[in-house]
C-alpha cells in the first residue's frame, strides 16, 4: 500500500491565543508544525500534504525542511481543510492519513499502527482509555453518570481507505453535513472505524497549558 499524510494546520489557534496561527507557534525553538513533521516524515509516507492558512505557504514550505510537501491553503472548517488536502493527493495512493498538526508530539509508531489497520471498508483511529469520571449535565444541574467504559478519547493521524474517504467527503459536502473528526464523516457514510491504542505524548496543544505540558517533555527528553 501507498500512504499519504495530510497534515491539517489551518486552524486560528483561537484557544491557544499565542498570537499567531497555532501551527506556527513556537516550541522548543521550532514551531509546533515543525515538531508535527518529525513524526510525519519518521513514519515514510509516499506523500505529504500540508494544508495551511492562507499566506502561510510558503513559511510551511520552508518548515518542511527540504522534505518533500505539497502546501495547499485550508478553508474555514477543518472539514474544509481536509477536503482542499485530498484534492491534492497524488496518482497510486491507495491510504489516507489525516493529522492533526496541533498533535506536535504523535509518535511514528502511531502512523505505522494506523495504517496497519486500515482495510477496505474500515477506517482507523488511535484513542485512549477516559480517565476521568464523567457526568452528563444540563443547566448547572449533574443529570447522571456517564459509563466511561464504553467511551474512547480519539485521536489522529485517522486513517482510511483512500477511494471510500474520498466518497465519503463528497457524501458529507452533498448533504451539507459537518463534522468534528473525519472518523465521524466516514462513520456518517457507512464506513467501519476500528480504533487501536493511542498515546499519551499525541495530546492535542489546545490551551497554553498544552503548550506548556509540551515545552516540559521535550525538555526533559532533550539529549
Ligand atoms: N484545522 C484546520 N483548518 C481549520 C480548523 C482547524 O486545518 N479551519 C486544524 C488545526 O490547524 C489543527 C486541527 O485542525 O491542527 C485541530 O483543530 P484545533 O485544535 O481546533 O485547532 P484550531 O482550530 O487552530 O484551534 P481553535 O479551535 O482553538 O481556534
Ligand atoms: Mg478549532
Amino acid at each position: 500500500t501507498r500512504s499519504a499524510v495530510i497534515v491539517v494546520a489551518a486552524g486560528s489557534g483561537t484557544r491557544l491565543a499565542a498570537g499567531a496561527p497555532k501551527a506556527f507557534v513556537p516550541l522548543a525553538g521550532r514551531t509546533i508544525l515543525q515538531h508535527a513533521l518529525d513524526g510525519v516524515f519518521a513514519a515514510e509516507p509516499a506523500q505529504v500534504v500540508l494544508v495551511v492558512p492562507a499566506g502561510r505557504e510558503a513559511e510551511a514550505t520552508e518548515a518542511a525542511d527540504g522534505r518533500p510537501v505539497q502546501v495547499v491553503a485550508g478553508g474555514d472548517t477543518r472539514q474544509r481543510s481536509v477536503a482542499a488536502g485530498l484534492a491534492v493527493l497524488a496518482d497510486g495512493i491507495d491510504t489516507v492519513l489525516v493529522h492533526d498538526a496541533a498533535r506536535a508530539l504523535a509518535p511514528a509508531a502511531q502512523f505505522g499502527a494506523v495504517a496497519d489497520a486500515v482495510a477496505p471498508g474500515v477506517g482507523a483511529i488511535p484513542a485512549l482509555p477516559v480517565v476521568d469520571t464523567l457526568k452528563r449535565v444540563h443547566a448547572g444541574v449533574v443529570i447522571a453518570p456517564v459509563d466511561r467504559a464504553e467511551l474512547a478519547a480519539a485521536q489522529t493521524p485517522q486513517g482510511f481507505p483512500r477511494a471510500e474517504l474520498e466518497a465519503a467527503y463528497a457524501q458529507a459536502v452533498q448533504r451539507g453535513a459537518e463534522h468534528t473528526d473525519d472518523a465521524a464523516l466516514f462513520a456518517a457514510a457507512g464506513g467501519a472505524v476500528h480504533h487501536v491504542p493511542g498515546s499519551e505524548e499525541a495530546f492535542k496543544i489546545t490551551t497554553p497549558h498544552d503548550l506548556e505540558r509540551a515545552r516540559m517533555i521535550l525538555a526533559a527528553t532533550e539529549p
